[in-house]
């Protein structure tokens, strides 16, 4: 069934959500998001076309995953994030439920951002492809061509200082390289969100489900070392290793 976005509807259901407006970088009792004085319009206006983002995937049959997905899965969090994490495609989980995240692997990552000292919905989960590629196989390069517009789009619109790359698929397309992620991860590159934008700070790092699959003391060390230079980058406390 198709869904038309009530632009009001959006707007009512975001004020009254005080929490997720002002809940930002909640840590030890202390409010460190820097966009406190963010006018709330503005965050009204970033989740009304988000909306419209995920109105338009969800009406998407540009490739063929629009014939054999369950549901589409847009991507979901703080309109207004400092951090943008982004996977590679939804897996049998978020097709299910329309969901990013929500399997294994995103029970995972929701261990990392817990261990940074953030929430959920601090910041803002997505993915290259919004609909689950069959089997789990890899995105193939046309069904990324027809989708990455809809994330650019909502990078845009979110604006985050950061974006945490989740795998070598999410960093070679953000990044236009072919290069692995043993290359890139644990360094900041440049996402470049169009001419006359500054670029945007990217940290590629292991996917969740690939930790899963190498789950050793090495491997998530260096995901927490890559997290630890994101934190520090925004001006973030740095939890303890004992309680991360
Ligand atoms: N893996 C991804 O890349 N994205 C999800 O949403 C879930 C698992």
């Amino acid at each position: 069934m198709q869904k038309d976005v009530d632009i009001n509807k959006v707007a009512r259901q975001h004020l009254q959500m005080d929490e997720f407006f002002t809940g930002g970088f909640l840590i030890k009792g202390q409010k460190v998001m820097q966009e406190q004085s963010e006018p709330k319009e503005s965050i009204i206006n970033s989740s009304v076309e988000l909306e419209k983002v995920a109105d338009e995937v969800l009406r998407c049959s540009k490739c063929g995953l629009g014939s054999s997905r369950t549901n589409t899965v847009p991507g979901e969090g703080n309109p207004n994030a400092r951090i943008m994490f982004i996977g590679e495609a939804p897996g049998a989980d978020e097709d299910a439920q329309g969901r990013p995240f929500v399997g294994r692997a995103g029970k995972l990552l929701d261990k990392i951002i817990t261990a940074c000292g953030l929430k959920r919905s601090d910041v803002f989960i997505g993915n290259i492809l919004k609909c689950r590629p069959p089997e789990n196989r890899d995105p193939t390069a046309e069904e990324i061509i027809s989708c990455l517009p809809y994330l650019q789009r909502q990078i845009e619109i979110i604006n985050p200082e950061i974006i945490v790359a989740l795998g070598a698929h999410a960093a070679r397309t953000l990044l236009n390289t072919n290069k692995s992620i043993g290359q890139m991860r644990g360094q900041f590159h440049e996402y470049y969100a169009g001419l006359g934008k500054p670029p945007i700070k990217l940290m590629a790092t292991y996917h969740t489900a690939y930790l899963l699959r190498n789950y050793s003391h090495e491997n998530r060390q260096r995901v927490w070392e890559d997290m630890k230079k994101v934190l520090a980058e925004l001006g973030l406390p740095i939890p303890e290793p004992g309680k991360k």
